[in-house]
């Protein structure tokens, strides 16, 4: 067991839902094994200027619900560099913290574990991303929610393309993975789904929408993840437009698919996550992100989560194929 006493958890990147509700965990965790915690607000930018706050149980009440992060998140620049760095871990030092829980992303990852590298400080990451992009880790938190906000976008977006026969470019999010976009492109009952991490050209995108007249569809919705290759929802739309004759109508679903209310998956997933980075934190264990794969924990060393490339689930990619035509 390491001497863990007090311990500091920050939220980081891109907001997610169910990172208010992992916070929780984390915090009830730590008090409940005797173990002091502080939130730091607005992310490494907030660790960096001393951002700090003791939490106790009634500090995360009424929080489980609720999108976004309460803490508050940033992209920070300072912490790019090592004197951003040397300054977090001399504020972390001032406090006596000697474990710091970071939930967020690829980007968020790679500073904790520079961090740690360089500095010294015992990390443990929770991947917390509607992205989903995370090696290790069967969810991230916030995926499921972004999954069932967009799908709901995309239910209503079907009942005005039936109605009036049009085809649908729904843009979901995923910066670099189209694990969104396959989910919701299946769930939404996509005639076909545009992932940065599958190959299609222009011409065979082009031929695809033409077969489906022929077959008799008389609407349909191409959901595309906005890292494709072919570029975003209007680039698509334009090039279809003025190649094939198609007329496309584009909708952009952005940041809604970030905020709302995490589902029960959500809640669960940050609450298990939050309870085993306090007990790897307390084991002696740093330099891990903690994920759940297989219905158990794991403990994943950080450079593997990013250097490892989770892939899409080629049996759902077969079937999407089958079920769309
Ligand atoms: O990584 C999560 C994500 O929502 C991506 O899907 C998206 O590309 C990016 O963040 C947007 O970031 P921002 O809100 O900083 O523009």
């Amino acid at each position: 067991m390491a001497n863990i006493k007090k311990i500091a958890v920050l939220t980081s990147g891109g907001d997610a839902p169910g990172m208010n509700a992992c916070v929780r965990a984390v915090v009830r965790t730590a008090i409940y094994d005797g173990i002091a915690v502080f939130g730091i607000y607005g992310g490494y930018e907030g660790l960096i200027n001393g951002e700090i706050m003791p939490l106790n149980r009634r500090s995360v009440s009424n929080l489980i619900q609720k999108g976004g992060t309460f803490l508050k998140t940033s992209r920070s620049e300072t912490f790019l560099h090592v004197a951003g760095r040397k300054r977090a871990a001399d504020v972390l030092k001032e406090w006596e913290i000697n474990g710091l829980v970071v939930i967020g992303g690829d980007g968020s990852f790679r500073g904790a574990h520079t961090l740690h590298q360089e500095q010294n400080v015992n990390v443990v990451g929770i991947p917390g991303t509607i992205d989903n992009d995370i090696y290790g880790t069967d969810l991230t938190i916030g995926y499921d929610t972004a999954v069932m906000t967009a799908l709901d976008s995309i239910d209503k977006i079907r009942d005005t393309a039936a109605s009036h026969d049009r085809l649908f470019i729904v843009e979901v999010m995923g910066r670099h993975a189209g694990f969104i976009a396959l989910e919701v492109g299946i769930c939404g009952g996509a005639e076909e789904i545009l992932v940065p991490e599958v190959h299609l050209s222009l011409d065979d995108l082009g031929n695809l929408i033409k077969t489906w007249a022929t077959t008799g569809k008389t609407s349909s919705l191409i959901v595309v993840a906005e890292g494709d290759e072919l570029g975003n929802a209007h680039e698509i739309a334009k090039t279809l437009q003025s190649q094939f004759h198609a007329n496309c109508h584009v909708c952009i679903l952005g940041h809604t698919q970030r905020g709302g209310s995490p589902t029960a998956t959500d809640r669960l997933l940050a609450s298990r996550l939050g309870y085993h980075a306090v007990q790897a934190l307390e084991n002696g264990q740093t330099d891990i992100m903690v994920g759940w794969a297989n219905n158990a924990a794991t403990f994943i060393p950080l450079p593997e989560t990013w250097e490892k490339k989770k892939p899409l689930d080629a049996e759902l990619l077969k079937i999407y194929r089958i079920l769309s035509a």
